[in-house]
């Protein structure tokens, strides 16, 4: 069996349950490794972030804000009306000139997220929702987009994986053993999805899965900036998300839990059903 996601050495008994052993400081350790000396991204992430929270706060100074770059362990997630905001989701991407990058601007309520906007500037792609009404791709489309392939289990799954930026202890052996398992032939004890994509942006994976390109989506170790506004967006095409913890499906899934099972709607089989299969 597979350890639990938030195991031993890890932080689970903290009051904020951190699936992957890092450093809370969240010192941008990728692209001072990437770019020695020259923290270029950190200057545009800062820059975007203050540029949306100043309009922000502007238009809606009762409203909290809980941005990434301004994020300290200190000052965590409440239930009061926030703005979540991600300045550059995809910043490795950025770094690399990989066009695969976006600003994700979640509102949440009690922790639940209501209103979602993904903009991914290098395609001029911009994702939206709010709770209720419906999620739509550049405005006018509705999510999800297209009639996609029925989903009738992992094998003809196409899904989302990323490495994450800490690739250590517990976490990362769950990691590892859940792609092994499920990318192994059948004859070899796997479950042989179709094929795995890892595109280094949460946020637009989740809009992948709410407009029906991408099928699941699986992560430890990302953050409630990363999630909240998909997450909005997803729910309101059919999509769900559910505890990533190995067979968390009972498991109650919170915004800022920092693991993530994402299911797109399924048709001839049920969510539960694709997540059971997806534990194996
Ligand atoms: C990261 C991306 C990446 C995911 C990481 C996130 P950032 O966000 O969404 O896909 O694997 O867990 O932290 O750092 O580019 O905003």
């Amino acid at each position: 069996a597979l350890p639990d996601i938030s195991g031993p050495g890890s932080k689970k008994n903290s009051t904020r349950r951190d699936p992957i052993d890092i450093d809370t400081n969240k010192t941008r350790t990728t692209t001072n490794l990437l770019l020695p000396g020259a923290d270029l991204v950190t200057e545009y992430d800062r820059a975007v972030e203050t540029m949306i929270s100043t309009s922000l706060k502007e238009k809606y100074p009762d409203y909290a804000f809980h941005g990434e770059e301004t994020y300290t362990p200190t000052t965590p997630l409440t239930n009061a009306p926030t703005f979540i905001i991600d300045p550059i989701d995809g910043t490795v991407n950025f770094i690399h000139n990989f066009p695969h990058a976006c600003v994700s601007l979640g509102f949440a309520i009690e922790k639940t997220p209501t209103v979602g906007v993904v903009y991914n500037p290098s395609t001029k792609t911009l994702y939206s929702a709010i709770k209720g009404q419906g999620a739509f791709k550049n405005r006018d489309q509705r999510l999800p987009l297209r009639n996609p392939e029925p989903l009738t289990g992992l094998s003809n799954a196409l899904l989302a994986i990323e490495w994450g930026s800490d690739r250590s202890g517990p976490n990362w052996t769950v990691k590892t053993r859940t792609f092994e398992k499920l990318g192994a032939s059948k004859e070899d004890g796997g479950a042989m999805v179709r094929s795995f994509r890892s595109l280094g942006s949460a946020a637009l994976n989740i809009c992948s899965v709410a407009e029906g390109v991408i099928d699941l989506y699986w992560e430890g170790g990302c953050w409630e900036w990363d999630v909240c506004a998909g997450w909005v967006i997803l729910n309101e095409a059919g999509g769900l998300v559910v505890d990533g913890n190995p067979g968390g499906w009972e498991d109650e899934v919170s915004l800022d839990g920092r693991r993530y099972l994402v299911v797109r709607g399924a048709e001839e089989k049920g969510q539960r059903e694709i997540v059971e299969e997806f534990w194996g």
